[in-house]
Formats: structure tokens, C-alpha cells, sequence
């Protein structure tokens, strides 16, 4: 078990990670200073998968722990549900001294997230994530959010847990295609910012995949390191912070052309990391050899479904629509070196779109 923390402005927060850290949820956040049950978030399948591990623990060290399910997957990512969540908790006759633990993947985590940061105008909360995606990203940087009908995301509020719980024994019951869209982000985490971390997923990559204990508590732990430094310097993403968004400008407009059906998150990611090192190249950064091992390493990962047969008008508006390129400043993240990531402002248009268009032929 290993202990990182984030360092904010104004306090500091710790997150844990290691296998069977769930066993120790109840004496980890009381000694956070929790002194009451939480009121648990979380959703049917990760409950019947791990509920009785995190309730057991929590029991003990806090005794009696209600739990309200929200539905399983993004569309529950609602205002519906959230209302859902608010009137539950008038039904436990939750107050302004009670806290909320987020106990799932991202979904779960960002809207009871929202729900901590909205209900009573803010009560704490911490978070025990349990997707791969969950523990090396949404769980760090405090962004909460529901989706729209105008679009995901678009509803929230910047708020931050006051502690995390990664159990990486968890990740052995998720799904490979989720497992794998999860190291996606860790592949963008050491293209970014670690050439360590690269090195480190091609020498074992097979052991990370087949869920090797030491070997996920080391990814976790590196990514969680790399999310928190980051956050820590730009709370509010207005600058540096950008650099996380490496490969996603790209990958949303894939996602959003195939109406988020045919690529997971992190899948869409891996696309938009290999067409921007793709263009990096076209525009003179990064040589072919480390392209191409960064290009390897994503493959390697898993099988991507194809981006070939997706109409490039369609990824085109997708981009068009994108904030980064609205006002004819396209912007983006691109790669100078391995682990090490530069936003590059004003790029041209009709080279990008030329390129996209070849992109989507040949890939
Ligand atoms: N707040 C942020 O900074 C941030 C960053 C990235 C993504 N997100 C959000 O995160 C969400 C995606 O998160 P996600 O990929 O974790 O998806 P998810 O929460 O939908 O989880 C994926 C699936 O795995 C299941 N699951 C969870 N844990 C499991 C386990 N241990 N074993 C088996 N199944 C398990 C879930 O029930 C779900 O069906 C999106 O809504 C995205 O917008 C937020
Ligand atoms: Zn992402």
C-alpha cells in the first residue's frame, strides 16, 4: 500500500493506492477525520462485485452505512439521477455534517461528486474508484459533472475529495476492453510527461494486463503522481493543465462522429494520441523512432476498433464544434520529445485537414 498526496492552494488530501486497500476503507478515512457513516455512491454491478468487502470494512469502523444505487453506465450521468441522489438522501436525513463516498467508475465519481458539491451548498466527500480510467484520472483534479442534453460534461463544478482509495484488486473483475481503455490514459500520462513510465508499460505490459499486483499498483501510483503534480500547479485548468488533454482533441471528435458507440473513452484517446504524433511528425517534432515506439506501445495495449470507415466530414464538424478550435485558433497538444508535451496555439487549418483526411485513409 502506498500513500501520494495532492498538494492544493489551500490544504492537501491523500490518496492511497494498493491491492486490498478496500479492507482498510474504514480505518484509512477515519483517520482522515470522518467520524460518521458516509452515505455511499454507487451503482448494482460494482455493489454485487464489491459492495460487501467496502461495506464490511466501513461497519466496523463506522457502523451502520447506507448505500443509494444509481444506475449503471454514462446515460445515468444525469440531472434525473441526481435529483434521484438529493432525494435519498432527505430520505436518510442526510445533513450538512454528513459526507459522501463515491464508490464506482467515472460515472459514479463525477456525479456524486456534483451531488457533494451541491447538496447543502457542499458537504465533503472522498472517493474509492474502481475502474482503471477512475484511479488514474477521474478521481484526481476534483472536476464533477453531469451530462446535458447539449453535450457531456457541460454541468458541474470544480470540487475536490478529501481523500482517495484506489484498490487495484479491484481492476481483476473489470472487463479487458475497459481495462485496456484505462491504460490508455496511462500510455498519455508517460507520453506527457514520464519517458520512465514508458519504459516501464513496454517491459510489462502483459503482466499489467493480466492484472499482476505490484505491477498495477505501480502504474496507478505513477499516473496518479503524474494527474496530482499537474493539478496541483493549474486547479482550474487555465494553463498547464492543458497538456492532459494530449490526444483527446482528436479522440472527441472520433468519439462524437460515431455518436460515443463504436470507441470506449480511452479507445478514442489512443486514436487521437497516434493521428497527433502522426502531425507532430508532419509539422517537423519528434523523430520517427520515438514516434514510432510510442505508436507501438499503444498497439500493444490492445486491438483499437478501426478508424478507417468514419466519414471525414463527420470528424471534421466534431472538430469545428470543439472550444480549442473555435475563433480560427486551433490549438493543440503535441509532443517535442517522449514525455514531453508543449501546447502548440495557432496551427493551420487546411494542413490539419489535409492531414485528417489522409489520417482517416490510412489508418
Ligand atoms: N472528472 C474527471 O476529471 C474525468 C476524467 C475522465 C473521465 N471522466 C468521466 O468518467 C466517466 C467514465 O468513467 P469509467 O471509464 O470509469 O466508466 P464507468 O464509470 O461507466 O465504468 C465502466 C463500467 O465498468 C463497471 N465497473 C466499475 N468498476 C468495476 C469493477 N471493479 N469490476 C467490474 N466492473 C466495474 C461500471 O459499472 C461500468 O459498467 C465518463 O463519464 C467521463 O466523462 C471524468
Ligand atoms: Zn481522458
Amino acid at each position: 500500500m502506498k500513500t501520494l498526496n495532492v498538494t492544493l492552494k489551500d490544504r492537501r488530501y491523500p490518496i492511497q493506492v494498493g491491492a486490498g486497500a478496500l479492507a482498510g476503507a474504514g480505518a484509512f478515512l477515519r483517520k482522515q477525520g470522518f467520524k460518521s457513516a458516509p452515505v455511499v455512491v454507487s451503482n448494482p454491478t460494482v455493489m454485487r462485485l464489491h459492495g460487501k468487502a467496502l461495506l464490511a470494512s466501513l461497519e466496523g469502523a463506522f457502523g451502520k452505512t447506507p448505500v443509494i444505487k444509481i444506475g449503471d453506465g454514462e446515460r445515468f450521468k444525469s440531472h434525473e439521477t441526481l435529483l434521484g441522489i438529493y432525494g435519498k438522501m432527505f430520505e436518510l436525513r442526510a445533513s450538512r455534517g454528513s459526507w459522501i463516498l463515491a464508490f464506482g467508475g467515472g460515472v459514479v465519481g463525477d456525479i456524486a461528486g456534483f451531488a457533494a458539491a451541491t447538496f447543502m451548498r457542499g458537504i465533503p466527500y472522498a472517493m474509492a474508484p474502481t475502474t482503471l480510467l477512475s484511479q488514474v484520472d477521474s478521481s484526481i483534479g476534483g472536476k464533477t459533472a453531469v451530462n446535458v442534453p447539449q453535450g457531456k460534461n457541460l454541468v458541474g463544478a470544480f470540487y475536490q475529495p478529501s481523500a482517495v482509495l484506489a484498490d487495484t484488486e479491484v481492476l481483476k473483475t473489470l472487463p479487458k476492453r475497459e481495462l485496456a481503455s484505462g491504460l490508455y490514459e496511462v500510455v498519455k500520462y508517460g507520453a506527457i510527461c514520464s519517458k520512465g513510465l514508458l519504459g516501464y508499460l513496454e517491459k510489462h505490459l502483459g503482466a499489467i494486463l493480466a492484472c499482476g499486483a505490484r505491477e498495477l499498483e505501480h502504474v496507478v501510483l505513477e499516473s496518479a503522481r503524474i494527474k496530482a503534480d499537474v493539478v496541483a500547479l493549474d486547479e482550474r485548468e487555465t494553463g498547464l493543465r492543458t497538456i492532459l488533454n494530449y490526444g483527446h482533441t482528436v479522440g472527441h471528435a472520433f468519439e462524437a462522429a460515431t455518436h460515443y458507440r463504436k470507441f470506449k473513452h480511452g479507445e478514442g484517446v489512443a486514436w487521437g494520441m497516434v493521428a497527433a504524433l502522426r502531425y507532430g511528425r508532419e509539422v517537423g517534432l519528434l523523430d520517427e523512432e520515438d514516434a514510432g515506439r510510442l505508436v507501438r506501445i499503444i498497439h500493444g495495449v490492445g486491438k483499437l476498433p478501426p478508424v478507417r470507415n468514419i466519414p471525414f466530414d463527420d470528424v471534421w464538424s466534431a472538430l469545428m464544434r470543439d472550444k480549442k478550435f473555435q475563433a480560427g485558433d486551433i490549438r493543440m497538444v503535441l509532443l517535442k520529445g517522449l514525455g514531453e508535451a508543449a501546447i502548440y496555439n495557432g496551427l493551420e487549418r487546411e494542413p490539419l485537414r489535409d492531414f485528417l483526411r489522409r489520417f482517416l485513409k490510412e489508418s
